[in-house]
């Protein structure tokens, strides 16, 4: 089966042709950056516009990199949520209509269905169960993934999400959107050990996160520099690296610990801020005779149309597809909602 995976769910159009036979065949982002970098975050409105002037072109040039017309495509999957509600809607009336007009079937992913699979597109071979750290802007959750559609969230977080305490602290650094690979660049001229933040909810058992405090630890830390007059591009640097070095840290004690809790044999990683480099080394460290780690190449942790394209293609070759013409939406669906897939 070919299938046309369609994303627009925030601030990335994403188009992939995936085959169940020979993989992936193409994929195009559009990134809204340009669009966004002005107002220092994503604008709802201006993103649902920018999806539809870019969704049709992309179709058009993912199709000619794969060498294919519409005609060959056996169906379309695309991200139904979570997501901002415009955006969504740009995305699945389009990929509803080119469908139905095509006689094909159509079928709405869940967005984190889609980063949660897309280390598999590389290593298919994984063992199940397997422990998934999902961190994205929306998102920081960690799942064992008992099979397609059988997720068990083991913890989450009860504030921010990760990439949402990267954007937030380059915000108050002034450093820009957005603002993960802005803390990341800066941080790999700084010093890690200058600042000591804590890593929170180590110290408590369980698998859930909170970020929050730890923007107001660097605020605190900012502020105090400014104070002293000493806030400068060095300082900024230490304390870029110091925040990304907490982050990490937390991130790697959690996996850790749902790995030893579930005895799984492999760790993933995928979302957003799973394209950080410090985090990919530190994650990495894990593994060991017992213990595979896997995650996507960078291209792939970020938004994407080919984690929506392969989602869905698991899900329409078992036989599930949208069972009518109408458009429905879910900005937010809870992952352990999903139908189970059979293997
Ligand atoms: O998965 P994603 O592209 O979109 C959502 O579904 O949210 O993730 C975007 C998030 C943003 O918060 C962004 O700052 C963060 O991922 N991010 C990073 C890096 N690249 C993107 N965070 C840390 N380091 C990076 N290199
Ligand atoms: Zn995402």
């Amino acid at each position: 089966m070919r299938i046309l995976g369609i994303e627009t769910s925030c601030d990335e159009t994403g188009l992939a042709v995936y085959c169940t036979d020979s993989g992936l065949l193409a994929h195009r982002v559009h990134s809204q950056i340009d669009v966004h970098a002005h107002y220092g975050g994503v604008v709802p409105e201006l993103a649902s516009r920018d999806h539809v002037r870019y969704v049709r072109p992309l179709v058009d040039e993912t199709l000619e990199a794969a060498n294919l017309s519409v005609r060959d495509l056996d169906g379309i999957a695309y991200t139904t949520g979570p997501g901002l509600l415009g955006a969504l809607l740009v995305g699945s009336s389009f990929a509803k209509s080119l469908a139905w007009s095509l006689g094909i079937p159509a079928l709405g992913v869940h967005h984190m269905e889609g980063h949660l699979l897309a280390p598999l597109m590389e290593t298919p071979d994984l063992p199940l169960p397997f422990v998934a750290l999902l961190v994205s802007g929306g998102h920081t959750q960690l799942v064992l993934v008992e099979g397609i559609g059988r997720y068990r969230l083991l913890g989450t977080t009860l504030d921010d999400a990760a990439g949402e305490a990267f954007d937030k602290t380059a915000k108050l650094l002034e450093l820009g959107y957005p603002g993960g690979p802005k803390i990341a660049a800066l941080a790999a001229d700084g010093d890690a050990t200058r600042f000591q933040f804590a890593r929170p909810m180590t110290d408590r058992p369980g698998c859930d996160f909170s970020f929050s405090g730890l923007k107001t630890q660097v605020l605190t830390e900012a502020r105090r520099l400014v104070a002293e007059g000493t806030l400068d591009q060095a300082a900024k640097a230490d304390l870029a690296a110091s925040f990304q070095a907490a982050v990490v840290e937390t991130l790697v004690i959690k996996c850790q610990r749902a790995v030893e809790q579930t005895a799984a044999s492999a760790l993933v990683m995928s979302g957003g801020v799973s394209a950080n480099v410090s985090l990919r080394q530190a994650l990495k460290a894990l593994e060991s005779d017992g213990l595979t780690v896997a995650y996507p190449a960078p291209e792939f942790c970020t938004d994407n149309g080919a984690m929506i394209a392969y989602a869905g293609a698991l899900r329409l070759a078992s036989g599930q597809q949208d069972t009518d013409a109408s458009i429905h939406i879910r900005p937010r669906w809870p992952l352990a909602e999903l139908p189970e897939v059979a293997l």
